[in-house]
């Protein structure tokens, strides 16, 4: 039986952090063996929100495409490919804009909860109302049958769901209707303790040295409560501890659980052998990163590859919506 397929996208806003890695970057890896995977970079997403400053993004796209390939994200398995160099999207947005009733629009939780946090930006254009439509072409583009993402995202493969029912019915049978597929994303905390987040300036990103990862780490706040080496301390409110939870061993785990609340172990011991445990767990990812970043023909070869393969589903979908849309 042929393998389903999933798609799923981020969008250009700089390199990728440990959070990103244990959410989206985990759950597609762990899906390209089960499923044929297209990966994409959102461009165009990026303008929507950040169309006056958009000299970072071609650097952006590299960065996380990089990322992409050194988190383990196989070349072999999937197939990547930058939004803006399939002008199909643009054209099917147009189309699903005819027929996508604005309330759809104007009712999205992600686009109230946008304009209210980003006060500093008007977000009161088109393109940016218009976010879910294009992320519907995205989707139907690939006659994806599913779409891994982020609970933040599943009211866009809703809205993506109705759209297509739309289409087809107006039009013909032409698009399945894709599965949301949640995924977990563990909710990873800066080194401040707010969530880990490029804009916070808190992040441990995967391209992070050793030496960057010690400096951070040794900055990071713990139990807040714990002023001194000789107070007790609580793991439970330490962030620290919780990402030795994630990257050492159980006893290890244990062990500090004990001899923090006891005061036996200092936080500056305790940060020391999480960062090593950390750097270790990151060492195939600054592996795989040396390799490519050696060969960034190759790297870019990959992602023209993947263009291509991208482009002729795209442009075999496109004849038959102009056949059904009968333009
Ligand atoms: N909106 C997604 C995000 O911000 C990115 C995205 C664009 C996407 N198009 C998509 C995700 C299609 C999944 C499918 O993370
Ligand atoms: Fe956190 Fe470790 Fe310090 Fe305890 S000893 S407060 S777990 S850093």
């Amino acid at each position: 039986m042929a393998k389903k397929r999933i798609l799923s996208g981020m969008r250009p806003t700089g390199p990728l952090h440990i959070g990103n890695l244990h959410g989206a970057l985990a759950n597609w890896k762990s899906m390209q063996d089960q499923y044929e995977c297209f990966f994409f970079i959102a461009d165009w997403h990026a303008l929507t929100s950040d169309y006056d400053t958009t000299a970072p993004i071609r650097g952006y796209i590299m960065d996380v495409f990089i990322d992409w390939l050194s988190a383990g994200l196989s070349p072999g398995k999937c197939t990547f490919f930058v939004q803006s160099h399939i002008k199909e999207h643009a054209e099917l947005f147009l189309l699903l804009s005819m027929i996508t009733p604005l309330p759809w629009l104007e009712r999205n939780p992600t686009y109230k909860e946008q304009i209210a946090q980003l006060q500093n930006k008007d977000l009161s254009t088109f393109g940016f109302l218009g976010y879910p439509v294009l992320q519907a072409a995205d989707i139907i583009m690939y006659k994806a049958n599913g779409v891994p993402v982020g609970i933040d995202q599943a009211p866009h493969v809703e809205l993506t769901r109705e759209i297509a029912r739309r289409f087809n019915h107006f039009y013909g049978n032409i698009f399945p209707i894709p599965d949301t597929i949640l995924t977990e994303t563990p909710k990873i905390l800066g080194i401040d303790r707010r969530k880990m987040s490029k804009s916070y300036n808190n992040a441990i990103f995967l391209s992070d040295s050793p030496e960057e990862i010690r400096n951070k780490v040794s900055r990071m706040i713990t139990d807040p409560q714990r002023a001194r080496r000789t107070d007790p301390g609580n793991p439970d409110v330490c962030n620290v501890f919780s990402f030795h939870r994630l990257y050492s061993d159980n006893d290890t785990v244990q062990g500090i659980d004990r001899e923090c609340r006891k005061a036996q172990i200092g936080c500056v011991e305790c940060k020391q052998m999480m960062s090593e445990n950390l750097i270790r767990a990151l060492g195939p990812i600054r592996d795989r990163r040396s390799g490519y970043e050696a060969k960034p023909d190759a790297v870019r070869a990959i992602l023209e590859d993947g263009n291509r393969k991208a482009q002729a589903v795209a442009r075999k979908t496109m004849e038959e919506v102009r056949a059904a849309v009968k333009i």
